[in-house]
């Protein structure tokens, strides 16, 4: 069962995503060859504190940090770690934040210093698939119409979608209905409505779509150690055109 949200939750949930923006403002301004990711957890926690905010991640399911860093090939939850960024590292960052009840949740890949082209084109090509995506994220469109543009986009571009991961609904918890993959057909699922809170999330490979989790039980990485991105916001759907809600 999807869980519309009001007027009301949507306003406190604008502040919990606007708190995660600022949390990736905090990185941008952060990140630089020679930093660990363990450094940038510190930070983002620190600031979720301060603002009366909870970092969502911490304890889900046992996860031992505030935020996922995810460098090169690894996809999505990597773990913050003493290993310093280097330069042309690009750097996947995806921060949860709990505000008054409700949780906001995005995700960005920042490059560190200068990179080739290949990952630059990853990096520009995954954001712009998720704004692919969003296109279709209003009424009278489905579900799938978001996925299938997201994948259309990827595949235009010579990327693919990776398959075992997708977006979720989100409002009290980080993980509500429905699931959202990157991928599919057009005019599947339900239709959007006003009051659907949605995490939209393309994770986007330079190689094949296959990936595996490493022994820590969370890094998720490319089987072929190829490059990976991730773009995400937390996005609620409107009477017309859909909002972002993790923006500043
Ligand atoms: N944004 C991710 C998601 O939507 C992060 C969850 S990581 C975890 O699933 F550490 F909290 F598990
Ligand atoms: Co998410």
């Amino acid at each position: 069962m999807i869980i519309l949200k009001t007027r009301r939750e949507i306003e406190i949930m604008r502040k919990a995503g606007r708190l995660v923006a600022r949390s990736h403002e905090l990185v941008r301004k952060n990140i630089k060859a020679g930093i660990t990711t363990k450094e940038l957890d510190q930070l983002v926690e620190d600031f979720l504190r301060s603002q009366n905010a909870i970092p969502t991640f911490k304890g889900y399911n046992g996860y031992p940090y505030s935020i996922c860093a995810s460098i090169n090939e690894e996809v999505v939850h990597g773990m913050p770690s003493s290993r310093k960024l280097k330069e042309g590292d690009i750097v996947s960052i995806d921060i949860g934040a709990t505000f008054e009840g409700y949780v906001g949740d995005s995700a960005k890949t920042f490059i560190v210093g200068e990179t080739d082209e290949e990952k630059k084109h990853l990096v520009e090509a995954t954001r712009q698939s998720f704004y692919e995506g969003i296109k279709f994220a209003k009424k009278p469109y489905r579900l799938s119409d978001i996925s299938n543009a997201i994948q259309s986009y990827a595949e235009s571009q010579g990327l693919s979608v990776v398959r075992d991961y997708v977006g979720h609904g989100v409002g009290k918890k980080m993980h509500e209905a429905p699931q959202i993959p990157n991928f599919g057909k057009p005019g599947r699922g339900p239709r959007l409505q006003e009051g659907m809170v949605l995490a939209i999330e393309p994770m986007i490979n330079v190689g094949i779509y296959n990936v595996k989790v490493l022994d820590n039980g969370w890094t998720v990485v490319t089987v072929d150690g190829k490059p990976s991105a991730h773009y995400e916001h937390t996005v609620a759907i409107t009477d017309g055109e859909p909002e972002l809600l993790t923006v500043l």
